[in-house]
C-alpha cells in the first residue's frame, strides 16, 4: 500500500475548544510523526492594506482565507514534501514577514473555524471532527483569550462578536457540522471523545503500518 499521511480535520467555532482537542491528540502521539496546521495562519496576506482597512476585514468569512495556498501546502505534505508555513500576527491583522520551514509527517492535524466549508479541503481529510460548544462558553473563552493574547480591548471583542463573529458562525461555521464524521461536545474537556479519537487514529496508523 502506498504510504500517505493521515489528515485529521478539527473544525468548530471560535472559542469552542478546537485547539484543546488538537493539542490533546497531538500530545497523545508525541514522539510519533505528527504535526499541526492552523487554518488561521493562512489568512490572506493584507500587508499592502493600511491598518484601518485591516481592522474592518471580516475574518470569519470563508473569503478571508487563502485556502489555495493551504491546499497547495497540504498536497505537498501528502507527497512528503516540506512546506514554508506562513506566520500570522493577530495584533497587526496580517501575515508576518517570516515563514516557518515544516517537515512532512505521517499524521497531520488541520485545525480551523472554516476547514469543513471548502469541499477541496474536506476531500483531503481522512477524519473530520466538529467541536460543538455552546455560544455562551465560546464568547467567554474568546473574550479572555483575545484580551490576554491578541491585544484586544473588551469593547472591541464584544463589538466584533455581535456584529461579525456570531452572524458568520451561524451562516458559515455551524452548517459545516453536517460534514463531520464525529461531533465532539465540549471540546478539550471531553476526555471520552478524545480517548475514542486516539484509539481510532491508532487503528488507522496501524493499518498503514506507521506504528
Ligand atoms: O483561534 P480561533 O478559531 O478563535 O480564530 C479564529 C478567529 O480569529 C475568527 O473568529 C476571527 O474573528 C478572529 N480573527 C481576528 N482578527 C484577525 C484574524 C482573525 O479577530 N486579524
Amino acid at each position: 500500500m502506498e504510504r500517505k499521511p493521515v489528515v485529521i480535520g478539527v473544525a468548530g467555532g471560535s472559542g469552542s475548544g478546537k485547539t484543546s482537542v488538537t493539542k490533546a491528540l497531538y500530545e497523545n502521539f508525541k514522539g510519533h510523526s505528527i504535526m499541526m496546521i492552523e487554518q488561521d495562519y493562512y489568512y490572506k496576506d493584507q500587508s499592502d492594506l493600511p491598518l484601518e482597512e485591516r481592522l474592518k476585514t471580516n475574518y470569519d468569512h470563508p473569503l478571508a482565507f487563502d485556502n489555495d495556498l493551504l491546499i497547495e501546502h497540504l498536497n505537498q505534505l501528502l507527497r512528503y514534501e516540506p512546506i514554508e508555513k506562513p506566520v500570522y500576527d493577530y495584533t497587526i491583522h496580517t501575515r508576518s514577514n517570516e515563514v516557518v520551514h515544516v517537515e512532512p509527517k505521517d499524521v497531520i492535524i488541520l485545525e480551523g473555524i472554516l476547514i469543513l466549508e471548502d469541499e477541496r479541503l474536506r476531500e483531503l481529510m481522512d477524519i473530520k471532527l466538529y467541536v460543538d460548544t455552546d455560544a455562551d462558553l465560546r464568547i467567554i473563552r474568546r473574550l479572555l483569550r483575545d484580551i490576554k493574547e491578541r491585544g484586544r480591548s473588551m469593547d472591541s471583542v464584544i463589538e466584533q462578536y455581535v456584529n461579525v463573529v456570531r452572524p458568520m458562525h451561524n451562516q458559515f461555521i455551524e452548517p459545516t457540522k453536517r460534514y463531520a464524521d464525529i461531533i465532539i461536545p465540549e471540546g478539550g474537556h471531553n476526555r471520552v471523545a478524545i480517548d475514542l479519537m486516539v484509539t481510532k487514529i491508532q487503528t488507522i496508523l496501524e493499518q498503514k503500518s506507521f506504528l
